[in-house]
């Protein structure tokens, strides 16, 4: 199919609302990441979003709406069942990149919520998805607009590479501010668990709800090897397949700039023996700007053919801990001292 190159225009806004509400495929960016968007209410729209994207059909979407009364028709009970975390956590966060898994309304298909009984929802704070939400006049379905297993696009280029030609339409809107994908909170249990970290932090939301927020136990394990899955298993089923991997091999290296310069330089002087090219990257340990560089670098050196591609790491705290979290999936949790010598 011909995949339309829209802008943030009146008109094809208008356009691509109509293209959801007749059940087709249309990336379009939030400020966290570009999502790929179908009518989260239409079974088979939804269905050909896992085709689009060759993602695992139990791998379930975040549905995203434009007004918080939105909500009460996709989850059970309605209104008067939303608890008082929900509430001031919808006061207080939305719209923004927080999404939050509540027990699923039957106007909610299967599968949109991979087979759950619960279902994700987000109020995504960037203008042109909500204006894209209110023409279509339907809550949208949408995972990050990338082929499975590839880092999430961050700018409509990046999702062109990926998509042009399996989906309808793409808005080619501004690149993403956070650039990295949503917190996901569950709030079913007695106790709100974060399963995917992102930029609203543990910390906001223990402050917002004035009580103890704990991760997913996937999330604070040290070691990551396939034996490891089996114990742990990820609550948020889309953390357990592999994630944001360049074709590049990636490895994160902790320590000072200079030492960090060290390593790398020498890594990169073995490589360069058995022909091998390496990129340098260092984000000066902040946060904000490694979450908005980190998933574009990595498109961006394997277009220009890197084998190999060495990351400063961060600090491991606040933000600095959910975008670790994508570094290291990245990396495959290749991760080592500078002073090391493997
Ligand atoms: O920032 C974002 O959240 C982006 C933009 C487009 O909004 N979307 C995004 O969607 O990252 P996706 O499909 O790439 O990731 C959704 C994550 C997956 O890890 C999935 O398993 C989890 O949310 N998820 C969705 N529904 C869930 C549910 N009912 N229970 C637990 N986890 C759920
Ligand atoms: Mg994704």
């Amino acid at each position: 199919m011909e995949t339309l190159r829209l802008t943030t225009k009146e008109e094809d806004i208008r356009r691509a609302g109509e293209i959801i509400r007749y059940g087709g495929l249309v990336a379009f960016p939030t400020e966290t990441v570009y999502g790929l968007g179908a009518n989260a209410l239409d079974a088979e729209a939804v269905a050909s979003i896992y085709r689009a994207k060759g993602r695992p059909s139990d791998n379930p979407m975040i549905v995203h709406i434009a007004d918080a009364t939105d909500l009460f028709g996709l989850v059970e009970g309605g209104a008067a069942a939303l608890g008082a975390d929900a509430s001031r956590l919808i006061t207080n966060l939305w719209p923004g990149p927080l999404t939050m898994v509540f027990r699923k309304s039957d106007a909610v298909p299967a599968v949109t919520t991979g087979g759950l009984d619960t279902v994700a929802v987000r109020m995504p704070q960037n203008q042109t998805a909500r204006r894209l939400i209110k023409d279509a006049g339907k809550p949208i379905a949408a995972p990050s607009a990338n082929l499975s297993g590839r880092p999430s696009p961050t700018t409509a280029e990046d999702v062109l590479e990926d998509m042009d030609g399996r989906i309808n339409a793409v808005i080619m809107g501004e690149a993403c501010d956070v650039g990295i994908e949503s917190t996901v909170l569950d709030l079913t249990g007695n106790v709100p668990q974060i399963l995917r970290p992102g930029a609203v932090t543990k910390e906001r939301l223990s402050e917002v709800l004035g009580r103890e927020v704990i991760y997913d136990a996937s999330l604070t394990e040290d070691r990551h090897d396939a034996s490891n899955e089996e114990d742990v298993r990820p609550k948020s089923p889309g953390m357990k397949y592999v994630h944001y991997s360049p074709k590049a091999k990636v490895r994160i290296i902790r320590g000072s700039t200079e030492e960090f310069t060290e390593r790398a330089r020498q890594i990169g002087l073995d490589a360069a023996k058995v022909g091998r090219r390496t990129a340098i990257i260092d984000y000066d340990g902040d946060p904000e700007k490694a979450a908005r560089r980190l998933f574009a670098d990595l498109r961006e050196l394997d277009r220009q053919g890197y084998d190999i591609i060495l990351i400063r790491a961060i600090a491991n705290v606040g933000f600095g801990f959910s975008v670790m979290n994508r570094m290291l999936r990245s990396a495959g949790y290749d991760i080592v001292d500078s002073s090391e010598t493997r």
